[in-house]
């Protein structure tokens, strides 16, 4: 009783022990996280993105298609049915930044590698109502007319490098040579047809 007075009659020592409690309740949530090896640890067969897929990806982030689409399936049975099996931490950990998202206006594409054709993904970025009559996604033309340069691929894979993507000296070397030339149509449907083909789709 004696100590409890102390503390509630002194309002600096009251703070200290309420920030050491508060700390501790902290810790105990956060460190525990570093120790956890499968979040990451890359699942079998990951591998960091090839030049012109990751120049898709970074045209997916410029157009702004994360905003629209989740990468994300959840443990949830209504979600693993529609896409396929659900997403775990060791996919995502090359990637930088992430795109789980949380916004689906369209589809999850965490697993839509492989679903369509080549030639599906060209008509319906083109013109979705060409193959989706119903669909309110924008269309997006000039992806056909616009090239890569390849100038600063070696620099962002660099960059990922930095922060732990493997990326080799050759990977790095080859890369403006890799980009260099190809369309934007063709280095974004290159990136979602890689999409979540490691782990086997459902349907
Ligand atoms: C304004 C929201 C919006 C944006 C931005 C958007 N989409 Fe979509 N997307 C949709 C909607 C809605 C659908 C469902 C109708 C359809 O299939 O067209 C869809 C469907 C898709 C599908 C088919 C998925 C499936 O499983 O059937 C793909 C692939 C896709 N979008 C890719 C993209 C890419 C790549 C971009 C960026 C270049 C993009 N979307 C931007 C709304 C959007």
């Amino acid at each position: 009783m004696k100590n409890h007075d102390i503390v509630e009659k002194n309002i600096g020592l009251m703070v200290v022990l309420i920030v050491v409690a508060i700390s501790f309740g902290g810790l105990v949530e956060i460190v525990p996280q570093f120790f956890i090896k499968e979040t990451t640890q890359p699942i079998k067969g990951l591998m960091p993105l090839d030049a012109v897929t990751l120049e898709g990806r970074d045209i997916y982030i410029r157009e702004g298609c994360h905003v629209c689409h989740t990468q994300m399936v959840r443990p949830l049975r209504a979600e693993v049915e529609r896409y396929g099996h659900y997403s775990v931490a060791g996919e995502s950990v090359y990637e930088h930044p992430f795109l789980w998202g949380s916004k689906r206006t369209g589809p999850d594409l965490a697993r839509v590698g492989g679903r369509y054709s080549d030639a599906w993904h060209r008509a319906h970025l083109y013109n979705p109502r060409n193959v989706v009559p119903e669909s309110n996604m924008p269309s997006f033309p000039w992806l056909f007319d616009n090239f890569l340069d390849g100038k600063d691929t070696p620099k962002k894979m660099s960059a990922l490098r930095s922060v732990g993507v493997p990326y080799t000296d050759e990977d790095i070397a080859g890369a403006e040579e890799a980009a260099k030339g190809v369309t934007e149509i063709d280095a974004l449907v290159a990136y979602l047809q890689q999409l979540g083909i490691l782990l086997k789709q459902k349907r």
